[in-house]
């Protein structure tokens, strides 16, 4: 079980990827392969639009989301965390959504007719994750939403959010013991909704569960 780690914001130490690190700590504890992504390693654009991936289903810019698109596909779960930036997600996570655009596939006669690729694989996991400065959760905007809905569209199920309000300076979540459990339970319930739908596909494969499946 691999799960994929994608960090928005270019504070290393800051409270993103502190969170993030938290959620795959607690992945790894039921037994998962971890590993962390920093966008800001990763030099890539934004989608031009041009639509190209419609005739192949690859993105045809040739940067470094070439090299994320692979880890994407292995991963049976991702976490998502980004800071909020103006009511939003950084910067960095928009584009990456963004250019996640070439990994669903629209019907040619009907655009409102649309599968993720992860859809298609089997359907995947998800933890979003977002750290606001402000004390209420009003200042959070749309961010959950920025990452929840398009990760809905790309085929992932959304097993927990994590909102941390009021967290300003880098690593502050560390100092709050709530919010760094919240974030390892969602990583725990990540790993362990993985590890079930595995257990579930074997059961279906060898007939042990819902044998009439397996009719011919
Ligand atoms: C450009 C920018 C915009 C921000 N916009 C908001 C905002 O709309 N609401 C809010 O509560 N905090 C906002 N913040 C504060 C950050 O969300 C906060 O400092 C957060 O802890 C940063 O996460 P990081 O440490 O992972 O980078 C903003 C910070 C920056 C730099």
């Amino acid at each position: 079980m691999k799960i994929l780690g994608i960090v928005g914001s270019q504070r290393k130490n800051g409270n993103t990827s502190r969170l993030v690190m938290k959620v795959l700590q607690g992945a790894e504890k039921e037994g998962a392969m971890t590993e962390l992504v920093f966008l800001h390693d990763y030099k890539f654009a934004g989608c031009r639009g041009c639509e190209k991936c419609r005739e192949s289903c690859q993105c045809v810019i040739n940067d470094d989301m070439q090299k994320l698109y692979p880890l994407l596909l292995e991963a049976d779960g991702l976490v998502l965390g980004s800071p909020t930036y103006f009511y939003n997600v950084s910067a960095n996570m928009k584009k990456f959504i963004d250019r996640c655009y070439s990994m669903e596939v629209f019907a040619k006669d009907d655009r409102s007719c649309w599968v993720g690729i992860s859809e298609a694989m089997g359907g995947k996991y998800a933890v979003a994750l977002t750290v606001c400065e402000q004390h209420d959760e009003h200042y959070m905007g749309f961010t959950m939403e920025a990452l929840t809905r398009p990760l809905v569209d790309l085929g992932y199920r959304v097993i927990d959010t994590v909102k941390a309000v009021g967290f300003l300076k880098p690593g502050e979540v560390s100092e709050n013991a709530g919010i760094l459990e919240k974030s390892v339970t969602a990583g725990k319930r990540l790993a362990k909704t993985i590890k079930l739908r595995k257990e579930l596909e074997t059961k279906l494969r060898s007939g042990t569960a819902w044998p009439l499946l397996n009719r011919n």
